[in-house]
């Protein structure tokens, strides 16, 4: 069978805020190439909660286990009460243990050039695990607050020879492993001593070295230019890939995906941008670099490497660019612009 012609099922779930208008544009955008996804559309987030009172709903999770692949649009978690992160819940679910970020330089003329940086994210671990409350003191039902983080050799192990094998596959010089084992000995130790441990096993064919996190937030902003692969923990991943995605022209750009053995959800770094949504301005292109991770990961790079290659020519030669970019285009000027360039 000629594997173009393969259609591959994969849950798409359109999300809350400006999700529903960017993953329409991007789904029109994979047409154009003939990208190989037979979608199965699901809900997930405020949507779900209207409809099924959760915002997980089980025809979701059963979809993603059945195709183990799905490209999502960015779903609101209310601040403090009320629900429980549902994108912490669907890595979860299915595992989803390494999350990835690339940010490179796309537009020239911005505060630094030829930035090329992968962050590698534990997804699991850390002080996302959920032990988190409070403790009334007297009359104060808030009287202290108590977060535990934990951080397993095992997987510590499984994210470090994540990182490392992504980085010989992808033809990588050097991994930063970032972590606060001055201070939090234990959490971050663990993972600095694994992380160190596994890349004995790689010899001499990646460099290694180490970062404590406050020191590498700081060098990412003086030089970035001396970064390659980041490796870190859940809440520093969470944290240094937004400012890795600040270096390279903001959220608008940035795609991650988040990686399991059984399982693969695609989405854009952005959240749901309440403040823009129904507007029709958002930026289209985080989610659509997700989307060429996405056929990337299902062995189709060369729709990913087109894909790619159509932004940097609406951003570069075209110059048509989104309100947080510098520009004035909306989401259908962008998606036409990006459709030519495609067709092209
Ligand atoms: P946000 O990423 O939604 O927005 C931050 C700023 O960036 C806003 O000014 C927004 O307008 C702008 N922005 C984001 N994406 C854009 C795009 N594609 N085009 C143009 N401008 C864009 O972060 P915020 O406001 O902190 O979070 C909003 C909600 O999203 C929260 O409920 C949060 O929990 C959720 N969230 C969900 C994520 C996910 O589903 N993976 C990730 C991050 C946040
Ligand atoms: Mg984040």
């Amino acid at each position: 069978m000629n594997a173009a012609h393969t259609k591959i099922p994969a849950t798409l779930i359109p999300g809350d805020g400006i999700g529903p208008e960017i993953v329409e544009s991007v789904v029109t955008l994979l047409e154009e190439i003939d990208a190989p996804f037979e979608w199965d559309k699901q809900i997930a987030g405020m949507a779900a909660v209207n409809e099924h009172l959760d915002p997980l709903p089980e025809p979701t999770l059963e979809s993603i286990r059945r195709t183990g692949l799905a490209l999502k649009g960015p779903l609101t978690t209310p601040v403090g009460g009320g629900f429980r992160s549902i994108n912490v819940r669907l890595r979860e679910e299915f595992k989803l243990y390494a999350n990835v970020r690339p940010a490179s330089t796309q537009m020239p003329g911005g505060r630094y050039e030829g930035i090329d940086i992968v962050l590698i994210r534990e997804n699991l671990e850390g002080l996302y695990v959920g032990f988190d409350h409070y403790i009334p003191i007297d009359n104060d039902p808030h009287g202290a607050a108590i977060s535990s983080g934990v951080n397993t050799r095992a997987g510590s192990r499984r994210i470090a020879r994540y990182a490392f094998d992504y980085a010989v596959k992808n033809n990588r010089k050097k991994i930063t492993i970032v972590h606060k084992a001055n201070i939090l000995k234990a959490l971050t130790g663990i993972f600095l001593e694994t992380a160190l441990e596994v890349a004995k096993d790689y010899g001499n064919s990646i460099q290694v070295e180490e970062r404590i996190v406050d020191a590498c937030a700081m060098q990412l902003v003086m030089n970035p230019s001396q970064f390659d692969v980041i490796l870190t923990t859940n809440l520093f991943g969470d944290i240094l890939s937004d400012e890795i995605a600040g270096l390279v022209g903001g959220l608008g750009l940035a795609p991650g995906a988040n990686i399991g053995e059984h399982a693969a959800i695609f989405e854009a770094v952005h959240g749901s941008a309440p403040d823009i949504a129904g507007q029709g301005i958002a930026n289209p292109m985080a989610l659509l670099s997700a989307a060429a991770m996405m056929c990337d990961h299902v062995q189709r790079n060369d729709l990913g490497v087109k894909i790619r290659q159509a932004i940097h020519d609406v951003l570069v030669i075209d110059k048509v660019r989104s309100k947080d970019l510098g520009g004035n285009a909306n989401t259908k000027e962008i998606t036409q612009a990006l459709l030519k360039r495609l067709k092209g």
